[in-house]
């Protein structure tokens, strides 16, 4: 492709996968349940009661996975470790199992000369945990400091990038509020008490990692960009309480050591009690980074509108007097999500106008999207439209650069078709289709390289 953008050498290319979405081996070395397999195993929660108790065998099959990253040539491999494998009931001692697998797979990444990027939490919390609260009490969120300096201890000599959460924002609200993520509640203070919680965590697995000596620390975020539907003075303040509840919530405490200044419009009777904050938190939370993480998939368009639920004692905390409206007349992935790439590079200004200096580099530690995928004549998987997005998306990234804004990496999501979530294995987001449904039409298809060639071709000395 001639008008691929180009990057700096130095940038790093990669891919992304989850534990949940693609390991499997749900009940071996010494795993038990995380909210997620309780989440699956529970009739009707899940598109078609998939579950990731086999996903794509990548517990088994991990070297034939780090083969293919190889042959697609990224220089680092954004992987997430799965607490309960590695501190089975999240509290206690480590399972010696389960930290044996990721050393394996680091050291078999590291053979193949891809750097590692750990996640230490993609949402696979132990059940445990969730019995005694989860993230609506403040202990998961010292057990999770613990856990952090297990897993950094045992691996922060050949790791050099870890990301405390990905995408707190689906944690809480998802999980606490719109209940299609596990664990499945519909809350209103529960789910902002999460929130906080989430952050807190994210505060002492810094402080673990940096004690354990880790090369980069930061967090992956969702950062949403929100467009208002209407020009209006109520248009604009519903994409502001949009806003508030889907970024500023995470990037003012984290970035500038305060809370939301617009959280009691968005939030209204259900911020009131304030008990769950305690002194020293923002000193916690905002911590110097060394990256900010942000996964960007498509912005959204909101408009005002009325409480879903007028009474504040049962409404749950993503009722802010907003609703999301189609965005019109743009192509749409198979999640039905626009594609808009201009969207991507304003998301980043915005970002930089917002914080200046306070904005530490950036790692794009997720794009890309899942396409109605078609096994050609040739047995392969052309991708055009994959393709498409990433080329578009890509040259997105590459304009908000030149615009100044400090971006170190990007990965692709994903490696592998997997296991998405409560959409169970419909979707497909992966470079490669191994781990599509057994009997599918794509068994054994292979996707011609456009793809990585795509990523290849744009490391260059611009
Ligand atoms: C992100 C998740 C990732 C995957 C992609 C499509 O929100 O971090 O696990 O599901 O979306």
């Amino acid at each position: 492709m001639s008008d691929l953008p180009v990057f700096p050498s130095g940038f790093v290319f990669g891919a992304a996968t989850a534990s949940y979405q693609i390991e499997g081996a749900a009940h071996e070395g010494g795993r038990v349940p995380s909210i997620w397999d309780t989440y699956c195993h529970t009739p009707g929660r899940v598109d078609g009661d998939d579950t990731g108790d086999m996903a794509c065998d990548h517990y088994h099959r991990y070297p034939e996975d780090v083969a293919l990253l190889r042959d697609l040539g990224v220089d680092s491999y954004r992987f997430s470790i799965a607490w309960p494998r590695v501190q089975p009931t999240g509290s206690g001692p480590a399972n010696a199992k389960g930290l044996d697998f990721y050393s394996r797979l680091v050291d078999e990444l590291l053979e193949a000369g891809i750097e590692p990027a750990a996640t230490l939490y993609h949402w696979d919390l132990p059940q445990a945990l969730e019995d005694q609260g989860g993230w609506r009490v403040r202990e998961t969120a010292e057990r999770f400091g613990e856990y952090a300096q297990i897993v950094a201890e045992h691996l922060a000599d050949r790791v050099p990038r870890w990301i405390t959460l990905n995408e707190p924002w689906c944690s809480a609200f998802l999980g606490y509020s719109v209940g299609r993520h596990a664990p499945g509640a519909q809350e209103g203070t529960g789910a902002l008490d999460a929130a906080h919680h989430l952050l807190v965590g994210h505060g002492l697995a810094m402080k673990a990692m940096r004690a354990a000596g880790v090369r980069e620390a930061g967090i992956t975020l969702n950062l949403d960009r929100n467009v208002p539907a209407h020009d209006t003075p109520a248009g604009r303040a519903a994409a502001v309480r949009a806003d508030t509840q889907h970024n500023l919530v995470w990037t003012e405490p984290i970035l500038a050591g305060r809370y939301p200044a617009t959280e009691q419009d968005t939030w209204g009777e259900l911020i009131t009690r304030q008990d769950f904050r305690r002194e020293g938190d923002l000193d916690l939370i905002a911590q110097p980074l060394d990256f900010l993480g942000i996964n960007y998939y498509r912005p959204i368009v909101v408009a005002d509108a009325p409480y879903r639920e007028p009474d504040p004692a049962h409404r749950v905390a993503t009722d802010n007097r907003y609703q999301e409206v189609p965005y019109p007349d743009v192509r749409r992935t198979a999640m039905n999500w626009p594609v808009v790439p201009e969207s991507f590079t304003d998301l980043l200004t915005a970002l930089k106008d917002t914080y200046g200096e306070a904005l530490p580099p950036i790692q794009i530690t997720e794009n890309g999207s899942a396409e109605h995928d078609v096994v050609d004549q040739d047995g392969g998987v052309h991708d055009p439209d994959r393709v498409a997005y990433l080329h578009s998306h890509l040259t997105a990234l590459r304009a908000a650069m030149d615009a100044g804004v400090d971006v170190r990496g990007y990965y692709v999501w994903s490696l592998l078709d997997n296991f998405e979530w409560a959409l169970g294995y419909a979707k497909r987001f992966g470079l490669d289709p191994r781990g599509v449904k057994a009997g599918s039409a794509h068994q054994g298809a292979v996707r011609v390289p456009a793809v990585c060639a795509l990523v290849v071709e744009c490391v260059g000395d611009g």
